[in-house]
């Protein structure tokens, strides 16, 4: 048994007055001496559920499993609310919360009385920014999802969060619905209680959470309303407890290996352009350097398993049912795949031994190595004058488009098109169908000002649609590249995240309508075919401000000064220096 941190406040014969004082107001909600005296770990919950949140709201019925659990193994649980993020209703945007709650969050981990802590994980930005805090502090920490929701029908269909939105937008423009009929079909995506049922980037990153070892095997995929989430509740609340007295920390489990099995895995699910940005903000946090290179160097190679929207067509209930990550992990397994089966997980046995043996269920949904969905599915990071690195996630290229540009061993050819650039969100929704602009199926839709600085946190834009006149001759989607985020409920092909930004002085900002553009899939480059010499005389004129507007907020102010760019995780300058920091108490 360790020494607990928490005696620090509530049994330190060193400072009898101090410890009488933190004593006397704890107990005054009817927690007895005993218990914060009673050497039992105190394990904070950190509650991300609210009304605000809905998609982590069931969080607070899972609490009280958490609360059995924790109680049944000695500890003393304590609720920890955290800020609230909700993807769909934070403006402008979600992720510029990450960072807030990352920070509120590791100044309440590290200064009260707390020994280890559940991390209640579900809506896209709160599995990061909680497991960055987790990273920070190195407390003994478990992550818990609150899982995804049932699956969506329509008229017999599959309809998927997200997914049915950008399908939907294409069946409006075209006529084919009206606004009654678009809402219906996009609420019919929202069944219960949980978080998006596609692959988006909640059941990526809540993957991802099990992927690197942070969450109890088999724990990702349980749908929300499923008795096996109480379950699995229950276990989490009880694991924490013997972790604090194994001492067993996230530094401990999220190791370099565990993110290049993460990375791996991705692939494999058909993840989200959302899980560089996090996976490599939160080894920033553990003093470790996960780029954008490595995610096409460990990922490329590994091929599409999990047929979920929108790579594929299945949603949340079939994932679970077809065995969840530990099926995805055995298959790769399997084939020789998973880099790392020796790192280790919160329960104390290895990934590998966790894993082992486990195959797909539901073939059609979790496919084999052998037979994947798709080769060769990971993320292709580019390069050139237009940003230093972007993401394109290849395993929602169409057949026809990776044939031409990617994978004809003879000689792919680059493609080439005609610069349409919009200048943030707002410019593009009130221009995308001016036919004054001309745009046909040679042209490349440039969104910019979208970044982490210039639409602070980084807007999901970068999935723009045609113009309505091009969807109704039958063009659905043309190459879009932007310094924003796109949606990982989105299908489209997006060369996204480019770092650095316009508003940091990125090449998007010096590119112009009419220029040529030329991508190079084979050779990872993406370039505005411009004179050297104009280039450089519009980078001399360039005034970088015109993509910052101005600040609504204090955080979004002090958020713009420190934001590290995408391509880094989009962390706060200066705060990976701080770490194990519940380590250095006074
Ligand atoms: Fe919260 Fe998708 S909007 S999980
Ligand atoms: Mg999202």
């Amino acid at each position: 048994m360790t020494d607990l941190r928490s005696r620090k406040w509530f049994d330190n014969p060193d400072n009898r007055e101090m410890t009488a004082l933190y004593l006397e107001r704890y107990l005054n909600y009817g927690i007895t001496r005993e218990e914060l005296q009673g050497n039992k770990p105190i394990i904070a919950i950190a509650q991300t559920g609210s009304d605000l949140s809905p998609c982590n709201r069931h969080h607070l019925e899972l609490e009280k499993r958490v609360r059995d659990g924790i109680i049944a193994a000695g500890g003393v649980p304590m609720q920890v609310p955290v800020h609230p993020i909700q993807e769909t209703g934070k403006r402008p945007t979600a992720s510029l919360d990450r960072n807030l709650a990352y920070l509120s969050l590791v100044e309440t981990l590290n200064g009260y009385p707390l020994d280890g802590v559940v991390l209640m994980i579900g809506c896209d930005k709160t599995t990061p920014a909680l497991l960055m805090a987790a990273a920070t502090v190195d407390i003994p920490a478990i992550a818990l999802s609150v899982g995804p929701m049932l699956n969506g029908w329509f008229k017999g269909q599959r309809t998927g969060s997200g997914t049915i939105v950008w399908k939907a937008r294409e069946m409006h423009a075209a006529g084919e619905i009206d606004n009654a009929g678009f809402m219906e079909i996009v609420a019919s995506s929202t069944p219960s209680v949980g978080y998006c049922n596609t692959m988006g980037t909640a059941t990526t990153m809540n993957s991802l959470a099990e992927a690197l070892g942070m969450q109890l095997p088999g724990s990702a995929a349980i749908p929300a309303p499923y008795r096996q989430r109480g379950h699995i509740s229950y276990q989490t609340g009880q694991r924490i407890v013997e972790m604090v007295h194994e001492d067993l920390k996230p530094s401990d489990i999220m190791t370099r290996e565990a993110f290049e099995n993460a990375i791996v895995v991705n692939s494999a699910i058909g993840g989200s352009t959302n899980a560089p940005i996090h996976l490599n903000g939160i080894a920033r946090h553990l003093g470790i350097e996960v780029t954008p290179d490595d995610w096409q160097k460990l990922g490329h190679h590994v091929p599409l398993l999990v047929n979920l929207q929108p790579a594929g067509e299945y949603l949340g209930e079939d994932y679970f049912h077809a065995g969840g990550v530990p099926a995805v992990v055995g298959e790769l397994m399997a084939a020789g795949l998973l880099p790392h089966p020796d790192a280790a997980t919160v329960n104390g046995a290895t990934m590998g031994g966790n894993c082992e043996g486990r195959r797909s269920e539901l073939p059609d949904v979790i496919k084999t190595v052998a037979k994947p969905m798709l080769a060769d599915a990971g993320f292709l990071n580019l390069k050139g004058n237009l940003f230093d690195s972007a993401i394109m996630k290849t395993s929602v290229i169409s057949a026809e488009f990776r044939e031409r540009y990617l994978s004809d061993p003879g000689d792919p050819e680059a493609f080439e098109g005609r610069a349409i650039v919009f200048d943030g969100p707002e410019d593009y929704n009130a221009n995308i169908d001016e036919e004054a602009l001309g745009i046909d199926e040679n042209c490349i839709l440039i969104m910019r000002g979208a970044g982490p600085i210039g639409y602070p946190g980084a807007a999901e834009v970068v999935n723009m649609r045609p113009p309505a006149y091009l969807i109704r001759k039958g063009v659905h989607s043309l190459p879009c590249i932007g310094d924003g985020r796109q949606s990982g409920t989105s299908g489209s092909p997006s060369i996204l995240n480019a770092s650095p930004e316009a508003a940091a002085g990125g090449g998007l900002a010096l590119v112009q309508t009419g220029d040529r553009v030329r991508i190079d899939l084979r050779k990872g480059t993406a370039d505005a075919l411009v004179d050297p010499e104009e280039w450089e005389a519009r980078r001399e004129k360039l005034d970088a401000s015109a993509y910052t507007p101005e600040s609504q907020t204090p955080w979004q102010e002090i958020f713009r000064e420190r934001v590290e760019p995408l391509s880094h995780g989009m962390t706060l300058r200066g705060a990976d220096r701080y770490r194990q920091t519940a380590r250095n108490l006074p």
